[in-house]
């Protein structure tokens, strides 16, 4: 949690009350979207209804005028390897917005060309070198502050600052800065709430980006923005104006969905004190805990396309331009794919998730968010013996209808090491 002692924003800015607003009270939609997908698992939503308009939504945010949801697993996954037939270009209007021109919102074949350029940096290979020289020791520091205690919450104290940590390393960014980046990243983020604090936040980031930039172009360092420097597309070098996009783009991407998955991986298992148990005898299990935590509660309930033209989609007419909502979370419960798909089940025959998407945007970060939530889950495990949810901890719980994660999870440990 950001606490200085001064007048900057960053003195009276609580990033956490922003983030339990943007996830949205909303305890369990997993009922109703099997009821939808039982039904139509490709719906056309009546827009202007009121059905699941609990989340509040930014005036000035875009609207859109045609919308289907997708909630089978099979079908989700048809849609996410179809770019020929559904387009991310849709992200323009929402992200894109913010944050400039990412890959996110591209189609092939630039979308190809500039993903390649990028992928080097989030192989195994340059992964294991961050993880003994930046991520374990971003954990270790976290929990240093608070071992001592017996208590915490998990939440503001451990895994909600992690991952932003982890990227402002990776960035090479100084630490007195983290602060800041910490408040401008969690305003970007919340575009779809509050338009012109995330708009007002991106400038502020190209700015603080721009000097980043300008240090590395003078001083050339090995690190993510040194590689984004170097890099060439179709013979040239990217120009600041095509590095901040994706500089911005790993703040949503990478911070926001690792602090909830994290989340959702401690809870899973302190709500079920037996695979708890399980897993701290044989860490051999720690995987597949992380593969359950993922399917069984997707940080990110949703990802979005848009009909390239007029289509059809399981006997439904979609026109060109339609816009697809394909939602991981239904998908990811599919009965049809996963028996009993409500339980957190570590042990369940391992069948993969869709929580990292599919085809060609498939989540470029999953093998870093994997190993982000190996290391602090071993972390914990070694250093907070005894650890259990705090018997005195109020209804802890997981809630949200865009991002999904427990809103704060109070524990009791016996001791420290
Ligand atoms: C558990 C954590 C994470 C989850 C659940 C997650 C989920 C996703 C999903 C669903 C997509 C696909 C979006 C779409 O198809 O529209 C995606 C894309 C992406 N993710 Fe992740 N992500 C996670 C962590 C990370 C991390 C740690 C990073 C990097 C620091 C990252 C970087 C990206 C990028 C750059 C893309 C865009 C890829 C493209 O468009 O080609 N993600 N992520």
């Amino acid at each position: 949690m950001v606490s200085q002692q001064d007048g900057s924003p960053e003195a009276s800015y609580d990033p956490m009350a922003q983030f339990a607003e943007l996830a949205g009270d909303v305890r369990d939609p997993y009922p109703m979207m099997a009821g939808i997908r039982a039904d139509s698992p490709v719906m056309h939503v009546q827009l202007g209804t009121g059905s699941g308009a609990r989340y509040r939504h930014d005036k000035k945010a875009p609207r859109i005028s045609s919308l289907f949801t997708v909630t089978s697993h099979e079908l989700a996954q048809q849609v996410l390897t179809d770019n020929v037939r559904f387009s991310s270009a849709g992200y323009a209007m929402t992200m894109g917005q913010v944050m400039g021109r990412t890959i996110l919102q591209m189609d092939p074949p630039e979308h190809q060309r500039h993903r390649a350029l990028v992928a080097k940096a989030f192989r195994t290979r340059v992964l294991d070198r961050w993880s003994d020289t930046i991520i374990g020791p971003c954990v270790g520091e976290l929990i240093d502050a608070f071992a001592r205690d017996g208590r915490a919450d998990l939440i503001p104290q451990l895994t909600f600052p992690f991952p932003v940590r982890v990227i402002a390393r990776i960035l090479g960014l100084p630490e007195a800065d983290w602060p800041r980046f910490l408040r401008l990243s969690t305003e970007l983020i919340a575009v779809m709430r509050n338009w012109d604090r995330a708009v007002a936040a991106s400038r502020e980031l190209r700015g603080y980006f721009g000097e980043i930039i300008a240090d590395r172009r003078r001083h050339t360092r090995d690190d993510l923005v040194g590689q984004l420097i170097e890099a060439e597309v179709d013979g040239r070098r990217l120009s600041d104006d095509e590095i901040y996009p994706f500089l911005l783009l790993l703040l949503p991407a990478g911070a926001e969905t690792t602090y909830r998955s994290s989340s959702n991986l401690l809870f899973g298992l302190l709500s079920h004190p037996d695979q708890l148990d399980a897993v701290r005898a044989d860490r051999n299990l720690v995987p597949q805990a992380i593969e359950e935590a993922l399917r069984w509660e997707t940080p990110l309930l949703t990802v979005a396309r848009s009909a390239t033209k007029d289509l059809e989609l399981n006997g439904v007419s979609i026109p060109a331009g339609g816009f697809v909502a394909v939602s991981l979370g239904a998908a990811n419960r599919d009965p049809g794919r996963y028996p009993d798909p409500d339980a957190f089940d570590i042990f369940r025959d391992p069948v993969p998730h869709i929580s990292f998407g599919d085809g060609a945007h498939k989540c470029l970060g999953m093998h870093l968010a994997r190993l982000e939530m190996r290391v602090l889950l071993n972390a914990v495990l070694d250093r907070l013996p005894g650890l259990r949810l705090d018997p005195a901890a109020e209804d802890p719980h997981i809630h949200g209808l865009i991002f999904r994660s427990p809103p704060s999870l109070p524990i009791r440990f016996d001791g420290s090491r």
